[in-house]
């Protein structure tokens, strides 16, 4: 077998993939990565997986764990200090079979099928309350932040209403759970880690304070019925991997949708067509952009033995830029043949919320086709450091022609 790893030639790009956070400058990176082969690796001796069907095998593969317990403690000693990395490695998305399938039973028992029908309704009726928010502001300010207005507040909302929490401080639920999901960083500075570890505490004492107070009813609310601890463990998975992951796709759908007046335009004849700008959207730009496994075993993957214990990074960026998957990979066309994402991940730890994340993004898309020809980027946006997530912080509107948006006068136009 033909060995396919790399000498050190690689390492360049590997600090670039580190350091770029802007889809079109990942896209060149993602193609250097490619020529550079299969398996690139990185000066912390793991491997990035560069192709869609390497990156699949790895995610479908049962060789493949998770970054969990056993392997931080062989690793990371002191990782128990932390409690955003306690709490991430209790979580369904840090442990492996036998144990992950009944923290995934309880996780998939809250969010579907149940409120399934309920979704589209409420993501549609929270989107339109949050591009009204933004509204006003324009109308108040002239320019206004659509991630603070819109892709922050959005999914937090959505998920409190969908589990029927009570009423939460949203702000401050959404803002800890942004900070937590930090804690799965590949990049992790001391300020991250103490700002995840304050997230983690802060999410903890009120989730389980809200758990306490509810579980007494009768009958108990749906995402209090599972003992305590699990009902906590549950919550705090799905806000930590439900919250920063759809608040990244909203920011890439609106972006897009600036960028692309004409899909906008489509939209609005044909609702149907959001869903194929949604998908366009995720593979251009996975809101997650990398998942990391471990072998648990020797392990074949493109051509290589790889031997227990080596640590890999799915590149999933790069597998949807894969041209033997995606024709003409780096085009952004909604109406591109459908292609096998792998933006929700594949196998045992599919996405439990990918129908919940993505009906939040096709209602934005509705929302916002009806606004963008009157809205127009005020400044370059934001990008978030840390290759892991492709959120953004900030994206600056205004009005293309500041009438639309008269000021001092009421939505609607009536003064
Ligand atoms: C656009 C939005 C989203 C994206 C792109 C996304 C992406 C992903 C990916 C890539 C994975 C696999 C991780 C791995 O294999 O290690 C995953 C797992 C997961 N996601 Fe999402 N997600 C999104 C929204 C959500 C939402 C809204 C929720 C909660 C309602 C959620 C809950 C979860 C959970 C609990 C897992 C772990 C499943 C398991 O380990 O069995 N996600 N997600």
């Amino acid at each position: 077998m033909a060995p396919t790893v790399l000498d050190g030639t690689a390492l360049d790009p590997v600090r670039r993939w580190l350091l770029t956070t802007d889809q079109r400058g990942l896209a060149d990176v993602y193609d250097e990565l490619r020529a550079a082969g299969p398996l690139v690796p990185t000066p912390w001796g793991s491997l990035l997986v560069t192709g869609h069907r390497d990156c699949a095998r790895v995610l479908t593969g049962r060789t493949w764990l998770t970054i969990g317990a056993r392997w931080r403690d062989a690793h990371r000693p002191g990782w128990r200090h932390s409690p955003s990395t306690v709490a991430l490695c209790r979580s369904a998305l840090q442990t492996d079979p036998p144990r992950h399938a009944r923290k995934r039973h309880l996780l998939t028992r809250l969010v579907a099928p149940r409120l399934l029908p309920r979704l589209e309704p409420v993501a549609a009726r929270r989107a339109e309350e949050c591009l009204r928010a933004l509204d006003d502001r324009l109308r108040r300010e002239g320019t206004a932040d659509a991630v603070a207005a819109v892709c922050r507040p959005l999914p937090a909302a959505v998920l409190a209403e969908l589990l029927d929490l009570p009423p939460v401080d949203l702000d401050r639920l959404g803002a800890a759970a942004h900070d937590y999901s930090r804690a799965a960083e590949l990049v992790r500075t001391p300020g991250l880690v103490r700002r995840a570890d304050a997230a983690a505490a802060d999410l903890t004492d009120r989730l389980g304070a809200l758990i306490d107070r509810h579980r007494r009813r009768i009958p108990p609310p749906r995402w209090c019925e599972p003992e305590p601890g699990d009902a906590l463990d549950a919550l705090l998975t799905l806000f930590g991997a439900g919250v920063v992951t759809t608040s990244a796709l909203l920011g890439s759908v609106f972006l897009a949708l600036l960028e692309n007046p004409g899909a906008a335009a489509r939209i609005g004849g044909d609702p149907g067509y959001a869903d194929r700008f949604v998908d366009e959207v995720l593979r251009w730009d996975p809101p997650a952009r990398v998942v990391t496994r471990v072998a648990s075993a020797p392990a074949e993957l493109a051509g290589t033995v790889l031997p227990e214990g080596r640590v890999v990074h799915v590149l999933l960026g790069a597998a949807h830029r894969d041209p033997e998957v995606f024709g003409d990979p780096h085009a952004f066309d909604p109406g591109r043949p459908p292609g096998r994402l792998l933006a929700f991940g594949a196998g045992a730890h599919y996405c439990v919320g990918a129908a919940v994340g993505r009906a939040q993004a096709v209602a934005l898309a509705r929302g916002l086709a009806r606004r963008v020809p009157g809205l127009r980027l005020a400044a370059a946006p934001r990008r978030r450091t840390g290759p892991n997530f492709a959120d953004l912080d900030h994206l600056p509107v205004a009005p293309r022609i500041p009438a639309c948006f008269p000021r001092g006068r009421a939505e609607g136009g009536r003064p």
